[in-house]
């Protein structure tokens, strides 16, 4: 079996990250019987200051016959963030109706929280996130900039379709994991969407009878992400709110350096697979990213492939890794190793 994956190492950390574990996905795809054949688009800030597009006009036809795609990160210093974000992640997510955005935090062993008490496998949840629309539509617009009365409007739209998907795949997630359900909204505040999707959160549960499903408003669900994460299990928000909540799962399971994510397509079209973190300008160059996010990302991206074992083997070595205090880390996690030190480790370890 042979599998032809697109990869978009991108901006800053992320040609580091993709880069170091080549090797890795490479060994583990010849032990377990199958073949991974590269595509690399070399598109991101560096194409666009040259030719000012982040990728070509026809980049999500080009991408689409791929079984699945491997992006790095996306977003530059001396190019405005929403010029990039806009230029190449968000249009492929939206592109290709990847609307289920599934982003596990795992406190693995040997991994300090810096939450206070909690040791390794005690904080294990995973959040569904919308992906391609909510407050992320691109509806808008600014008026009068020059007239003294600047506008800009901003407008969150919220579709049955999509919102359906997200809630679906959560609770499909919460019968699979025997576990409960969070949803997280801002209903108090956003009467119209955020009710809708309160609804449509009580019409699927319907057909879910053995979920129990708690209601958290946004802010008061970051406060408890802080005060009881271990009471969490499945999550579920809208494509704002899974965002934000998402980097703070990172961090109090230990670092963004090790949270994966998978953005999810229903139909024909390819899913891609990512670390959750950005193109972390403060660190590039200097060889200490941590991979393990894409390592993770990697092993979701086998697993929706079908490629189970192969999958499962990466989060064991992962945890192995981990859980050995003299094994090669990362600074981000308490180590000094380089990120090739991290990969050479995990490969030797399959
Ligand atoms: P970031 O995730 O890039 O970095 C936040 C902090 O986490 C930094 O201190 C960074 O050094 C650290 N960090 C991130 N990944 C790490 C890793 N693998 N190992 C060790 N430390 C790591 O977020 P930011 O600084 O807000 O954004 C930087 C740029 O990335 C911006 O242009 C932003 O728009 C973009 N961004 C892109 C994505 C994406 O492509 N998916 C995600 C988030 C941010
Ligand atoms: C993420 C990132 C992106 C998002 C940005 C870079 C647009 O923060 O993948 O978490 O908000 O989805
Ligand atoms: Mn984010």
């Amino acid at each position: 079996m042979s599998y032809d994956i697109a990869v978009i190492d991108g901006d800053g950390i992320g040609p580091e990250v993709i880069d170091a574990v080549r090797p890795l996905v490479d060994k583990t795809a010849k032990r377990h019987g199958f073949e991974i054949e590269r595509t690399n688009y070399s598109w991101g800030s560096t194409r666009f200051l040259e030719e000012g597009a982040m990728m070509p006009e026809n980049g999500i036809d080009r991408l689409a016959g791929h079984d699945a795609i491997l992006l790095g990160a996306v977003g530059h210093p001396d190019v405005p963030d929403h010029v990039t974000l806009h230029g190449l992640l968000l249009p492929i997510r939206k592109g290709f109706d990847q609307r289920i955005c599934r982003r596990p935090s795992v406190l693995f062993e040997g991994i300090e929280s810096p939450l206070r008490g909690y040791s390794g496998g005690e904080i294990d949840f995973v959040v569904f996130r919308e992906n391609t629309e909510g407050e992320y539509a691109d509806v808008g617009g600014r008026e009068h900039r020059r007239e003294g009365h600047e506008l800009a409007v901003q407008t969150s739209v919220f579709t049955r379709e999509a919102t359906e998907t997200i809630v679906r795949a959560a609770f499909e997630a919460a019968a699979d994991r025997e576990s409960h359900l969070t949803n997280i909204t801002k209903s108090n505040a956003q009467a119209h969407s955020m009710v809708f999707w309160d609804e449509v959160v009580t019409e699927i549960g319907e057909e879910y009878p053995g979920i129990e499903v708690e209601r958290l408003l946004v802010d008061a669900a970051s406060m408890d992400l802080v005060r009881r994460p271990e009471e969490f299990d499945v999550l579920v928000a809208s494509n704002l709110f899974g965002d934000v909540l998402t980097d703070l799962g990172a961090i109090v399971s230990g670092s963004l350096g090790l949270a994966p994510s998978a953005n999810i397509t229903e139909g024909n079209a390819p899913s891609m697979f990512e670390p959750v973190h950005g193109s972390a300008p403060d660190i590039v160059g200097k060889g200490v990213a941590n991979p393990l996010a894409t390592v993770l990302s990697t092993a979701l991206l086998l697993d929706h492939l079908g490629e189970s074992v192969a999958s499962d083997r990466l989060w064991a070595i992962v945890r192995e890794q981990l859980a050995e205090p003299d094994a090669p880390r990362t600074p981000d996690i308490g180590g000094d190793a380089t990120t090739t030190e991290v990969v050479t480790d995990l490969v030797s370890r399959l």
